[in-house]
């Protein structure tokens, strides 16, 4: 056989190989003229705490926590800016920690008490880290405010726990309640609005430190 013989044969043999390897993938799942079958979701039961109230939900296993707590439960306070963990816009409490809710499976909060903005203070009853942020115009737009005093609250809480952070002049010893240091903790939390100097002022005044006239300097209240 000729070399050119050879190879229309060995071409055949391919295209038949590959009809024959389709036909095996089609054939078993769907009969001529029949649309292929939706499969279902899996779902999954979920309980737990938001802003105190005790909730039970089915949700695909697929839904994050940012999804339930907007699109199942309602609560509308907590923001999807980026959906990728970057922008911090969808920052709750969860156990006392703060997390991206968009970054987390709804179904991973078993049992877990979760805060979210509308949890913290109402309109009659302002939360102080949320009074502070209307006193000193901690925002401008308001898409990231949520997300930021959700952080600031928690923030707070993790400098009086002993939390190091990687501004710490010395990481073995205890955390500072200094503006670099809250600066840096709330690194992951953008405002396309920059609202950051007073966001800043509004954690100071929480935290009972009292901004310098230079910027980034603090002394003790
Ligand atoms: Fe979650 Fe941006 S929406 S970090
Ligand atoms: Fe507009 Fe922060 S206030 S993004």
């Amino acid at each position: 056989m000729s070399e050119t013989a050879d190879f229309e044969v060995s071409r055949r043999a391919v295209l038949a190989g590959s009809a024959a390897s389709v036909g095996l993938t089609v054939v078993p799942t769907m009969a001529e003229g029949q649309a292929p079958m939706a499969r279902k979701p899996p779902t999954m039961a979920v309980s737990f705490k938001v802003n105190e109230k005790a909730q039970a939900l089915m949700v695909d296993t697929r839904t994050t926590l940012l999804d339930a707590l907007r699109d199942h439960l309602g609560l509308m306070g907590t923001k999807k800016g980026c959906d990728h963990g970057q922008c911090g816009a969808c920052t709750v409490i969860v156990n006392g920690t703060r997390i991206n809710s968009c970054l987390s499976l709804a179904v991973m909060h078993e049992g877990d008490a979760v805060t979210t903005i509308e949890g913290l203070g109402t309109p009659e009853d302002l939360h102080p880290m949320q009074a502070a942020f209307v006193k000193h115009d901690g925002f401008q737009c308001g898409y990231c405010t949520p997300g930021q005093i959700c952080s600031a609250v928690a923030v707070l809480e993790e400098i009086r726990a002993g939390i190091p952070s990687h501004v710490q002049e010395d990481v073995g010893g205890a955390p500072e309640m200094t503006v670099l240091e809250m600066r840096e903790r709330m690194s992951g939390n953008i405002c396309r609005c920059g609202a950051y100097s007073n966001i800043a002022e509004a954690m100071a005044e929480v935290a009972g430190v009292k901004l310098a006239e230079t910027h980034g300097a603090e002394i003790e209240a």
